[in-house]
């Protein structure tokens, strides 16, 4: 018999879970849930005044399972307050699993799209999409409708068992969601969906398919304008790797080009890799009261050791910092907020790191620098020579393998770097190059005294 899930289930047992959870590497001033795994953010969405941010979320174990909405909300994007959990998989449309989707308000009500993942009794897949809907923010119905759009509206060359994430947008008063869809050719591709209402959904266009060289499945679509240009994020599974880019099995890039809504399709005109780190996933991005462009993402990446998991501590998975995304010199920017910074507190060079922290380091020449013990160090800095940031997690005492073929436990960016900004926190270790030109994001866990320290 499958499980029963509910949203009244999962709060309960976050109230009083049985799994005692140990915060030793819990971030600081990075988003994590209460307990449990978390994966993806979903919904992240600007909503009377506040930032709503929810995510995929299996509150019973550290691991990825059946998955809920964890739902939080921030009036700074610095200081979250955890709400109820807004979604479970609790109905015959998403008895597996609410996936990832996003979130629009209309008419002063919060509305979110996700997908519904269904495995069958012969084992095939059906994803499909579903709405549901808040007047207080707070507690969510899901709409009688449901589903909303199943594979049955996608054009024969695309593969229905994959069709997931959808991101709202609205456009000329009528409402959008880019879709992730896998195509027969087994490359990636984003199908486009529309609706008046955001009940009644129909089919659009293939707003972009990818060539054989840019993976397999593009999950997790965002679509926005910014400085007068069009841009599509999304995160390719299997893009295959490129000297210091796409080195992850499961990479996340920002496209740049142009929409042409006539025919509904994207005209691509360049791809970048968003985060040289080791671990970036799936972000989604919200425009906020000022007009802001802002991007979160998941702090991690599939198919690597999980070590709070391995630890038994209860929980797993967190956020990157938020990044103010502009575009200069036709690429796109991810500048980490003032209002972040404020609240770190800061550190120098040979200092004992003993809390989240901020170091900026201004550079001339090759810098390396390293933090943690004799036994157990992670080393970062610049190499000029190569013209490289990098972050090598070689010499850490708890190794977070993957399942890539080649090496992964040095990744760089190739870059002309004067100005390095490093966020550290129980966790993990963020750097934005040049005040956000190129970033790097990755997750270490140091078991002793974390020693800041420059190499000469
Ligand atoms: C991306 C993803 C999504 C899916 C979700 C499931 O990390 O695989 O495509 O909706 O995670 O948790």
């Amino acid at each position: 018999m499958t499980e029963h899930f509910t949203v009244e289930r999962a709060n309960a047992y976050i109230a009083a879970p049985t799994e005692a959870l140990d915060t030793t590497f819990k971030p600081e001033k990075h988003f994590s849930a209460p307990i449990g795994w978390i994966n993806d953010p979903n919904g992240f969405v600007y909503f009377r005044g506040e930032y709503h941010l929810f995510y995929q979320f299996y509150p019973y174990d550290s691991v990825w399972g059946p998955m809920h909405w964890g739902h939080a909300k921030s009036k700074d994007l610095v200081n979250w307050e955890h709400l109820p959990v807004a979604l479970a998989p609790d109905q015959e449309y998403d008895k597996d699993g609410c996936f990832s989707g996003s979130a629009i308000v209309k008419d002063d009500t919060l509305w979110l799209m996700y997908t519904g993942h269904n495995v069958d009794p012969d084992g095939s897949v059906r994803q499909i999409q579903n709405m549901a809907y808040s007047t207080d923010g707070v507690t969510f119905t899901k709409i009688k409708e449901n589903p909303v759009a199943t594979g049955d509206i996608l054009p024969e060359e695309l593969v229905a068992a994959d069709f997931r994430d959808p991101k709202l947008f609205e456009k000329d008063g009528r409402y959008y969601a880019v879709v992730a869809a896998k195509h027969k050719d087994n490359v990636g591709t984003i199908v486009l969906l529309g609706s008046d209402d955001l009940v009644d959904w129909s089919f659009e266009s293939i707003f972009l398919k990818g060539e054989a060289d840019q993976g397999f499945m593009w999950e997790c679509p965002d679509y926005f304008s910014l400085g007068g240009q069009d841009v599509l994020v999304f995160s390719p599974m299997g893009y295959p790797k490129a000297g210091n880019d796409f080195a992850n099995l499961n990479s996340s890039v920002a496209v740049l080009g142009t929409v042409d809504w006539e025919t509904k399709t994207f005209k691509l005109e360049s791809v970048q890799e968003i985060d040289h780190g080791h671990d970036f996933y799936a972000p989604q991005s919200l425009e906020d009261g000022q007009g802001r462009r802002i991007m979160i993402g998941w702090e991690h990446t599939w198919g690597r050791t999980v070590i709070p998991h391995e630890l038994r501590h209860g929980w797993a998975g967190s956020m990157t910092l938020p990044r103010q995304l502009t575009i200069v010199n036709g690429r796109v920017k991810q500048t980490v907020l003032s209002e972040s910074i404020a609240e770190l507190p800061k550190v120098a060079l040979g200092d004992v790191v003993e809390s989240a922290a901020y170091l900026e380091l201004s550079l001339e020449a090759s810098r390396h620098f390293r933090i943690g013990s004799a036994e157990d160090f992670v080393t970062f800095g610049y190499d000029a020579d190569r013209e490289e940031v990098y972050i090598d997690r070689s010499k850490l005492a708890y190794q977070l393998v993957g399942e890539e073929k080649w090496e992964t436990t040095r990744r760089a960016v190739t870059v002309k770097a004067t100005r390095l900004q490093v966020v550290i926190d129980k966790n993990s270790l963020e750097i934005f190059v040049n005040g956000g030109q190129e970033s790097l994001t990755s997750v270490v866990y140091l078991t002793q005294e974390r020693y800041l320290e420059e190499l000469k």
